[in-house]
């Protein structure tokens, strides 16, 4: 799926231009590759190191267990190309910068010119916070944050998103009559979708529980500490890819949401000093061109910063910014960004156009 779209903006950026790509696969070696405008090819095996003998590039999308048994392989047999991976396999390694570069371009840029071929893709929730908030962490105005997450289906994968919405069919279906007379009680209509939500007729195999009409507080796997994988990349993939020395603390709950493709998350700041919400706000809007300040009042807040409002742009915006109750150091705010496109896609056809940059192709 980050494939698909990776390719279409590729196709939307002209990123084809000037270039010679190869396709490859890991199941369908020697079928039709996708035409970019080069003409008819087929596809070579993804699972042959020499394969990939004289590239000046890869770019993968194929996740981590692909790259953690064919990384070591391609580069033993000798491959020095660049590297550009969307999985978190290779992210945390000293040698691989994360890149994000609206907030690392020059953290990019030396690690090139310092030799660095490694470059992998940030956990989506990272990247998109980053994106809407790392303009306070660059200031040096944040002595913690919080996130809590509202995370889209599209993050655990396709089959999660088509599960999605089997389940809410199956809920729609099974309580259509009782929906379609006007005189059903709110409660026995609750009892039909908790009927729904509990039974034997609801698909959960991707999700393990429905998701329709509730939350998951839990993705990924368990760390020691008790927190989730994906809380642990919180804090070291944002503070890896700013470079923070001292590291800021970054933690959080992360949790699944009925949403199709695009993440939110409220957020808690605790800043080093009471920093005017007027110049934070202003540093906000200037901190990327897709970075964009919500208006706090219902009507931007429900028009502008919603899953809907942003899937299938490149949008991110922040809002319902304000100091806290607890003090002038505590802030909030709440962002929302597309998933599989700055959250996974869109920073690899990037990286892709800076190694060009550099390699003055
Ligand atoms: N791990 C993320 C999620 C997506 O489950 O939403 C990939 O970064």
């Amino acid at each position: 799926m980050v494939g698909s779209v990776l390719l279409e903006r590729m196709h939307a950026e002209d990123d084809f231009a000037g270039i010679e790509p190869v396709f490859f696969s890991t199941s369908q070696a020697g079928q039709a590759a996708p035409d970019v405008g080069h003409g008819a090819s087929t596809l070579l095996d993804a699972n042959d190191p020499a394969a990939f003998a004289g590239l000046d590039v890869v770019l993968t999308c194929q996740g981590g267990s692909w790259t953690k048994a064919m990384y070591p392989a391609i580069r033993a047999s000798g491959w020095r190309g660049h590297w550009i991976d969307a999985a978190s396999a290779l992210r945390m390694a000293d040698d691989a910068v994360i890149v994000l570069d609206p907030l690392n371009r020059a953290a990019i840029d030396a690690a090139y010119r310092a030799g660095t071929t490694t470059w992998a893709g940030g956990n989506c929730t990272v990247s998109l916070m980053l994106l809407g908030l790392g303009a306070l962490f660059q200031a040096g105005w944040v002595e913690w944050m919080t996130s809590m997450t509202y995370q889209a289906a599209s993050g655990a994968g396709a089959k999660n998103m088509r599960e999605l919405v089997a389940q809410m069919r199956t809920v729609g279906d099974e309580a259509a009559s009782l929906l379609d007379d006007p005189a059903t009680a709110a409660l026995t209509l609750d009892r039909q979708v908790s009927a729904s939500l509990r039974g034997t007729t609801l698909p959960t195999a991707h999700f393990g529980a429905p998701l329709a009409g509730s939350v998951l507080p839990w993705i990924d796997s368990l760390m020691p500490d008790g927190a989730t994988r994906e809380e642990w990349k919180g804090h070291v993939e944002a503070n890896k890819i700013l470079g923070l020395s001292p590291e800021v603390p970054v933690d959080g709950v992360c949790v699944r949401v009925g949403a199709m493709r695009s993440h939110a998350q409220a957020v808690t700041v605790k800043l080093t000093r009471d920093v005017p919400l007027d110049e934070i706000e202003a540093r906000i809007a200037q901190s990327t061109p897709w970075t964009s300040v919500v208006a706090n009042d219902k009507a931007a807040s429900l028009a502008e910063l919603t899953p809907v409002a942003v899937s299938g742009t490149l949008n991110i915006p922040v809002g319902r910014l304000r100091k806290l109750r607890m003090g002038p150091e505590f802030l909030t705010a709440f962002t929302v960004g597309d998933q599989l496109l700055w959250g996974a896609a869109e920073p690899l056809r990037r990286m892709l156009r800076i190694v060009r940059e550099h390699a003055g192709a």
